[in-house]
């Protein structure tokens, strides 16, 4: 299904990208979107297309990178708080995968594909009314890490009562 799901997946960020490019339509689209959704376009996944990326360009998948699973997290879209629920299954569905020493990681890309495209919906069996907030590729990992990698420290205020 994933393999089936590719070309239509890069064809929806094809089309994304010739849009975003006719000047009055591009400037529609990005102030239809949340001003987040619009600035992932913008600075994140219009760069990458300028670079040919998520075009299946010499049969590469970078949408969903060859990954032999898929989970996608969705729910009906005016339903309570369904958005930060999904992001709690995804990130615990992350650590079940990576507990049983499987490789897992999100793709955001996947999701907003889904839920443009009637084909991706009715291949993966998304029901009408729902969307896919989040997707999480599986796989056996091709490498394994000893240690953890080491990034920088983030800040934490700490305030006492006395
Ligand atoms: C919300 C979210 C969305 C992401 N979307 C993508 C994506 O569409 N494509 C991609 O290659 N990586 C994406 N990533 C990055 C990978 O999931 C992963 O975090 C990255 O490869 C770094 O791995 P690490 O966090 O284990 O170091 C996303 C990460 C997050 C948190």
């Amino acid at each position: 299904m994933i393999e089936k799901a590719a070309p239509e997946m890069s064809n929806v960020y094809i089309q994304l990208e010739k849009a975003m490019k006719i000047p009055f339509l591009g400037w529609i689209i990005r102030k239809s979107m949340p001003k987040e959704a619009g600035n992932t376009v913008t600075n994140f996944i219009v760069p990458h297309l300028a670079k040919d990326l998520y075009k299946l360009k010499d049969g590469v998948d970078d949408i969903a990178r060859n990954a032999p699973a898929l989970i996608l997290f969705h729910a009906p879209k005016g339903a309570e708080e369904h958005t930060v629920d999904a992001h709690i299954y995804l990130t615990y569905a992350l650590l079940a995968a990576h507990s049983l020493g499987l490789g897992a990681t999100v793709i955001g890309l996947i999701g907003p594909a889904i839920n443009q495209s009637k084909q991706l919906r009715q291949l993966f069996g998304i029901p009408l009314g729902n969307e896919v907030v989040e997707s999480m590729i599986l796989g056996y990992p091709k490498l394994h890490f000893k240690r953890a990698i080491i990034r920088p420290r983030k800040n934490v205020r700490i305030y006492h009562n006395n």
